[in-house]
Order: C-alpha cells, then structure tokens, then sequence
C-alpha cells in the first residue's frame, strides 16, 4: 500500500463517544431539531457550528459547492448572506435549488439540507451588513466576489478605499450584499454510532407537514 493511503487510513473517524439520538422522540418540525442539535453542539464545543458547505449548480448543471455561515433559522427556513454579484448569487439566480451540509465531529453528527433559495428584501440584506465587521464590510463593498485579483497592490488600495469610506458613511451598505433564505423541502440528520450502526432520520416537506421516515445508514 502507497504511503499517502496508509497516512488517511491511520485518520481516525467517528471516534466517539457520540450522544444518544432517539428518532421516536424527536421534534414534528426540522428546525426545531436543528437548533436542538445546534445548541447541543455549541455546548459540546464543536468549532465554529455555524459553518456549512452550500451547495449550487451553475448554468451547465455542474456543481459547485464553498463554504458559508448560517446567519438564522427560523420555521420559515435557513439564512445565509453573500454577493449576488458572486459566483455563487449568479447561480442561484439561474437555478435556485441549493443544499446545504453541517457537520459537526466532535458530536458525530450530519445535517443535510435540500431546498430553495430566495432573496430577502433589501432591509433585511442591509441589516446583515451592517452586523458585519469593518473588514468584511469594506471587501464586500469593494464588490467584486469570484473575480480575479489582478495585482495584490489594486487589493490593497480598494481595500483602504473602503475602509476610509466606511469611516466617513458609516451605514454605508453594499448593493449586491443579499441575505437569502433556504425553503427546505427536506432535511436529513445523520447520528454517526461508535459502532458503526449510524441513524438517519429524514423530515420530508409534504404540503404543510413534514413527513419522517428512518434511513439505512
Ligand atoms: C468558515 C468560512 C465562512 C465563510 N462565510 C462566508 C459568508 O458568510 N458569505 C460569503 O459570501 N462567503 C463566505 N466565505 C467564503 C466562501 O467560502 C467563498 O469563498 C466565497 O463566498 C466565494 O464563493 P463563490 O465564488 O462560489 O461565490 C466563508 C468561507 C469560510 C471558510
């Protein structure tokens, strides 16, 4: 066996221990069960649980996946804010199916997430903004996401650019800036067991109620 193959499979996975996941006792909605785990993760002390991979299709179907933060859930869906101008905003323009996936080691546990992406109005996008922090305002207001860096010293100077701007207006708020909500039509939780014997529980949207059903792991 090569070198780099015996390297990943001395990694070890779903180590444990992992907590208990009992399907027959869980919440009749999927957002409900995601802040369940959500918190239970932040107290376990899983880094940065607010971080999941989105994942779109761009004009060919091909996929394309990164990763964000998740800025809400609510019974009406999953947030997330970006570029519409960015590679990603253009896709969802064209084809609004997205995923989105959590996973959180240290708990063992998967979120996946399958559904619609639609903008929110331009308050809400604007408050998102402005929630932000001077930095990551003033690289959005330079407003170029996804296109190419031509020489770093451009970089720099847009850079100073904006944050002298923001200094001098500070609402200031990106047109493109857009918060986007994600309407799930389903939504899967994945419990990893030390012993191999995961559990999937999958929330199916069917008109106004969410159907579970059992997976094989
Ligand atoms: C932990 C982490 C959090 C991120 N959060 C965001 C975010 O909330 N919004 C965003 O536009 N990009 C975020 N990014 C950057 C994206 O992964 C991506 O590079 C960028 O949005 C451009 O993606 P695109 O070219 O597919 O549109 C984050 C990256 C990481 C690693």
């Amino acid at each position: 066996m090569n070198n780099t193959r015996n390297i990943i499979r001395q990694s070890k996975t779903l180590v444990g221990p992992f907590p208990e996941f009992n399907v027959k006792d869980v919440s009749e909605c999927p957002h409900e069960l995601f802040l369940e785990w959500f918190k239970a993760a932040i107290d376990s002390g899983v880094h940065e649980p607010h971080a999941m991979t989105l994942s779109t299709t761009d004009h060919n179907g091909f996929p394309d996946a990164r990763v964000l933060i998740i800025k809400d859930v609510d019974q009406d869906g999953w947030y997330f804010a970006s570029s519409s101008q960015s590679n990603k905003g253009k896709q969802i323009e064209v084809n609004p199916n997205v995923a989105l996936t959590f996973y959180w080691s240290q708990v063992g546990r998967q979120i996946r997430i399958r559904g619609t992406a639609r903008k929110m109005d331009k308050d809400m996008s604007a408050n998102d903004f402005l929630n932000r922090g001077v930095t990551a305002r003033a690289i959005a207001l330079i407003g170029k996401q996804s296109s190419i860096v031509k020489d770093q010293i451009e970089f720099e100077q847009e850079f100073e650019k904006q944050i002298y701007h923001i200094e001098q207006n500070p609402n200031i708020v990106s047109p493109t800036w857009t918060l986007y909500r994600v309407t799930a039509s389903e939504v899967e939780f994945w419990q990893a067991d030390e012993e191999r014997k995961h559990i999937r529980l999958k929330y199916s949207n069917e008109g106004d109620e969410w159907i579970r059903t059992q997976l094989w792991a």
